[in-house]
C-alpha cells in the first residue's frame, strides 16, 4: 500500500479546497492511502512516515508563506522515510508557478532525498480570498490522479 499526505496551508481556504480536490484525484486510483493536514497541525516526523509528501502554499509577496518553508527546513533534518514529493500553490494575476518553483528550489536544496514526482501545479484565483476560478479544480483532480498512477508503478 501507497501512503501519501498532503500538506496545505490556507488563509482563506482556497489552498485546502486545492488540496481536497487533489485528493479526489488520489481516491480515483485503487491501493492508495491518503491523509491531509493543515500545516499547523501535523508534526514533521509525523508526515516523514509517508512514502510520498505533497506540498501546497497560497503565494504570498510572490513566494510560499513562511510556515511552508519552515515544514520544508523541518523535513531536511529529519530521517526520511518519504522519497517523494510534489508541489503545489494558488497565486492571483501574474504569479503563475512563482510559488511552486520556490518551493522545489527550496526542497532540492534542503531535502535532496526528496525526488519530485512531477513539476508542481499552479491554481489561479480569481481574487485575494478567491474563489478559485472557473476551470481549474479539474488540473487539481488530474495532477493528484496522475501523481497516484505513478507512485503505483
Ligand atoms: C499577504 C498576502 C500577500 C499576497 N501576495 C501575493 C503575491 O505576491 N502574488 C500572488 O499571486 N498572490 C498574492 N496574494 C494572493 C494569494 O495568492 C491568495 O490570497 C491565495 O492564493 C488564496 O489562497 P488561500 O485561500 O489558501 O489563502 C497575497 C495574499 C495575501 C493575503
Amino acid at each position: 500500500m501507497v501512503r501519501i499526505i498532503v500538506v496545505y496551508d490556507t488563509k482563506y481556504g482556497n489552498t485546502k479546497l486545492v488540496a481536497e480536490k487533489i485528493m479526489e484525484g488520489i481516491g480515483e486510483v485503487e491501493g492508495i492511502e491518503t491523509t491531509i493536514s493543515d500545516v499547523k497541525d501535523i508534526d514533521p516526523k509525523k508526515a516523514a512516515e509517508y512514502d510520498a509528501i505533497l506540498i501546497g502554499s497560497p503565494t504570498h509577496f510572490g513566494g510560499p508563506v513562511r510556515g511552508i518553508n519552515k515544514f520544508i527546513d523541518k523535513l531536511g533534518k529529519l530521517d526520511l522515510k518519504a522519497k517523494w514529493v510534489a508541489v503545489f500553490d494558488t497565486y492571483l494575476g501574474e504569479d503563475f508557478e512563482k510559488s511552486v518553483k520556490k518551493m522545489e528550489k527550496r526542497i532540492s536544496e534542503k531535502v535532496p532525498r526528496l525526488k519530485l514526482i512531477t513539476s508542481g501545479l499552479s491554481i489561479r484565483v480569481d481574487g485575494m480570498k478567491g474563489p478559485v476560478t472557473e476551470g481549474e479544480f479539474p488540473k487539481c483532480k488530474a495532477f493528484g490522479k496522475k501523481i497516484a498512477t505513478q507512485l503505483k508503478t
